[in-house]
């Protein structure tokens, strides 16, 4: 079965609790049940895990790349800055392994900070704007593109 990992960047841990008027009101733990509830339908094998560490969030891209493992990554504030991270992303998707950049909120829709994402250049795409809804649509895309 084609394994996917849905990696979350900073501060998604506290997704039901955090901002819930700009991120919605869905919990950290509900978001990883669907989403492996979508993984099921779609026969992908998905794994959600969740760093506020950038450096583990570069681990896992390495360990993607190592295992064949594709990537649905809401890269959260390290999307506007992290060099280190699109660097590893660049690996993931030069590895011809799908990797999907998602968002809860359009960025371009909100401060000019997160009008740049230093993530997309190196991303097979992205889905942004759909509150936990980008998930689905991103595995969706996913599930597509292997078929
Ligand atoms: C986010 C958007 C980022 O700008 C922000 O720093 C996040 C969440 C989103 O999912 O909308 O933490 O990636």
């Amino acid at each position: 079965m084609t394994s996917v990992l849905i990696a979350n960047g900073p501060n998604l841990g506290r997704l039901g609790s955090r901002e819930p008027e700009k991120y919605g009101s869905t919990t950290y733990a509900e978001l990883v049940s669907l989403a492996s509830g979508w993984g099921d339908e779609l026969g992908l094998d998905v794994e959600v895990r969740q760093t506020d560490d950038e450096s583990e969030l570069v681990g896992w891209m390495h360990g993607c790349v190592d295992s064949g493992t594709h990537v649905v990554l809401n890269p959260a504030a390290f999307t506007h800055y992290s060099y280190a991270l699109r660097d590893a992303c660049a690996m993931v998707t030069a590895a011809e392994l799908e990797l999907v950049e998602v968002h809860l909120t359009n960025p371009h829709a909100r401060e000019a900070f997160r009008h740049t994402s230093v993530v997309s250049g190196v991303a097979t795409g992205t889905i942004a704007g759909f509150g936990v809804d980008s998930y689905r649509l991103a595995l969706s895309a996913l599930a597509a593109r292997l078929r």
